[in-house]
């Protein structure tokens, strides 16, 4: 069985929504356990426990927000001590942009290092059902891949 963790951070409850949508496509492949954490709470123990995880966060001011920001800082370090390599998805929340928090995001990511699973995804705009499909094909083709062991 493998563990799938996504960790997301929500202000205004989009993200969130893409997080729960994640979870559900997730949820479909019956060889994966999903952890589902929001990135306050989420530590270095947590993705010691994880085979991939998954990180849907907004982008604010042109940058990660700050709680996955916070989140990604709380662990670098730890995780590097652990020799942690988890491969990660990106899924980004934006107004009309999102780029500025996907490539300070990758930036980071390479740097614990973790490899990426799948090409980063943006959605810009309020919350809406083609959002949620997309987030829940990522999680679902995701947790496949983990599943197979392709990653
Ligand atoms: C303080 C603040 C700053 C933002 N900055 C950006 C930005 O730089 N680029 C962008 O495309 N959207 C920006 N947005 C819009 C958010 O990324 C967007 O509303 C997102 O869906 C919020 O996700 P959440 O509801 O999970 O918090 C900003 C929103 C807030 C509240």
């Amino acid at each position: 069985m493998k563990t799938l963790l996504i960790v997301y951070h929500s202000q205004s409850g989009t993200c969130a929504g893409l997080a729960r949508a994640a979870w559900y496509g997730a949820r479909q492949e019956s060889g994966v356990e999903v952890a589902v954490k929001r990135a306050w709470d989420a530590g270095t123990a947590d993705l010691a426990l994880a085979d991939g995880v998954m990180l849907v966060a907004a982008e604010q001011s042109g940058a990660l927000s700050g709680a996955m920001k916070d989140f990604l800082d709380r662990t670098f370090y730890p995780a590097i001590a652990k020799s942690l390599v988890l491969p990660y998805v990106l899924l980004i929340s934006a107004g009309n942009d999102g780029r500025g928090a996907q490539q300070q995001a990758q930036r980071i990511l390479s740097g614990y290092p973790f490899p990426a699973a799948a090409e980063p995804l943006i959605v810009r705009g309020e919350l809406c059902a083609a959002h949620e499909a997309a987030s829940a094909e990522l999680g679902q083709a995701f947790a496949a891949g983990l599943s197979m062991g392709i990653f």
